[in-house]
C-alpha cells in the first residue's frame, strides 16, 4: 500500500512522535504577524431557555439572532445530548487513533470515496500542510452507510458513532428552527431543505509540535455546508475565529458544543448570518482532538437567498447571492476552493464569490 510516499510519512500523528524538527512544509514564517485577541468571547447560549415557552424564551431568541448576524460561532449549553453519548464518543475517537497506524490505515482512501482516515491534505504547490490528522465518515443518511470506513476497533466505535450522529441530527434540527424563526421564515423551513442531507463526522487529531508557534492543525478556512457543531474531546484548546482581523481563541465550556454558520445558511439567509474564518492552533505539548459534524442540505434543495428573508430594517432585500442547485453548487465551489489559496496564499470565503457583482456595479 502506498502510504503517502510522496509525503514520505502517512500520518502527522507518526511523524511528531518521530521526527525531532518540523519539516519546512508545515512551517509558516507569516503566523508572527497574526494578532491574537481574548478581548472577546464568543457568546453563550442557553438552549434550556429556548423550548418550553419559558418567560426569558424571547431573550434568548434574540441573544440566538445577534450571535449568528454579528458572530456567526456561539457556545450551546443545556443542548440535551445525553452527556453519556458525547462521553463514549470522545472515549472511542481517542482510542481509535491511538492504534496503530497500520490499523487505522485500513480505513485510509479509496479511489471512489472522500471518506477515509488521512494525513492532513496533501498540499498543492505554495501551500503549507495542515499538522493534523482526521477520520471522515459520512453516517446520515442512514441508508447511504458505507460501513467500510466505519472502525472496527474499538469494538463499541460503530454503535458510538451511530448514536452520536443521531443527537447531532437532533440538535442541529432543533437550532434550526429556532434560526428560521429569528429569520422569519416558517419555522419548518430550514429543516424541510436539511432533512435527509448528508452529514459528515469528522474527527481532528492535531499531535503535539515543537514549534507550535509556526505551524497550524487547520488552515484558516470556513466551512461549507449549514451549521457545524463541534466538541473538543481532550481539554487543550486550539480553535481560533477571525474577527475584525484578529484571531479570537475559543475557550471550549465543558459539555458545550460550539455552533457555527456554514456557508450555505450565509447564503440562504442572504448574508444575514455570517460564515466566519476559523483555524486550529497546536499545543506544543500536548495532542488535541475534536469532533466536527457538519450538516448539508438535501440533494434537492436550492442553495440561494429564501425569498421571506428581511434584512435588519424588517424589509425585504434584493438577493445578493446566485441560487443553484445543491449538486450544482457544491461542483462550483469544489472548484473555486481549489483557487482560494492559489492567488497571493490569501484565504477567502468562497460564499462571497458567489455574491451577485450588482452589488458593486
Ligand atoms: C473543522 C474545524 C476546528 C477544530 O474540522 O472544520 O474547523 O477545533 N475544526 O478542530
Ligand atoms: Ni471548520
Amino acid at each position: 500500500m502506498d502510504l503517502g510516499a510522496s509525503l514520505g510519512v502517512p500520518s502527522v500523528q507518526e511523524l511528531a512522535r518521530s521526527l525531532k524538527d518540523v519539516p519546512d512544509r508545515f512551517i509558516r514564517p507569516e503566523l508572527e504577524l497574526d494578532i491574537v485577541s481574548k478581548d472577546e468571547s464568543v457568546p453563550v447560549m442557553d438552549m434550556s431557555k429556548l423550548v418550553g415557552g419559558r418567560d426569558d424564551e424571547e431573550d434568548e431568541l434574540a441573544k440566538l439572532h445577534a450571535a449568528c448576524r454579528d458572530w456567526g460561532f456561539f457556545q450551546v449549553i443545556n443542548h440535551g445530548v445525553a452527556e453519556e453519548v458525547i462521553l463514549k464518543m470522545k472515549a472511542d475517537v481517542q482510542e481509535f487513533f491511538r492504534l496503530p497506524l497500520q490499523e487505522k490505515m485500513e480505513y485510509a482512501r479509496l479511489p471512489d470515496d472522500i471518506q477515509r482516515y488521512s494525513a492532513s491534505h496533501v498540499v498543492p504547490r505554495g501551500r503549507k500542510q495542515d499538522w493534523s490528522d482526521f477520520l471522515y465518515i459520512f453516517p446520515q443518511p442512514r441508508d447511504g452507510r458505507n460501513l467500510r470506513f466505519w472502525p472496527r476497533v474499538p469494538i463499541s466505535f460503530r454503535e458510538t458513532l451511530n448514536q452520536y450522529s443521531t443527537e447531532m441530527e437532533k440538535l442541529n434540527t432543533a437550532l434550526l428552527s429556532f434560526m428560521a424563526r429569528n429569520l422569519g421564515l416558517e419555522p419548518e423551513k430550514l429543516q424541510t431543505l436539511f432533512e435527509g442531507g448528508r452529514q459528515g463526522v469528522r474527527t481532528n487529531y492535531y499531535p503535539p509540535c515543537k514549534q507550535p508557534n509556526k505551524v497550524l492543525g487547520s488552515s484558516p478556512h470556513s466551512d461549507l455546508a449549514g451549521l457545524t457543531l463541534l466538541t473538543q474531546v481532550n481539554e487543550v484548546q486550539g480553535l481560533q475565529i477571525k474577527r475584525n482581523g484578529k484571531w479570537i481563541p475559543i475557550d471550549p465550556i465543558q459539555d458545550a458544543f460550539i455552533v457555527n454558520v456554514g456557508e450555505m445558511i450565509e447564503i440562504m439567509s442572504n448574508g444575514e448570518y455570517k460564515s466566519i474564518e476559523h483555524r486550529a492552533v497546536v499545543n506544543p505539548e500536548k495532542e488535541r482532538l475534536s469532533i466536527a459534524t457538519f450538516h448539508n442540505p438535501n440533494s434537492n434543495a436550492v442553495i440561494g437567498p429564501l425569498p421571506d428573508i428581511r434584512g435588519k430594517d424588517g424589509k425585504k432585500q434584493a438577493p445578493k447571492y446566485k441560487s443553484m442547485p445543491y449538486l450544482e453548487y457544491m461542483t462550483e465551489r469544489l472548484r473555486q476552493k481549489k483557487k482560494v489559496y492559489d492567488e497571493e496564499g490569501k484565504p477567502e470565503n468562497p460564499a462571497h464569490q458567489m455574491k451577485l457583482h450588482t452589488e458593486a456595479a
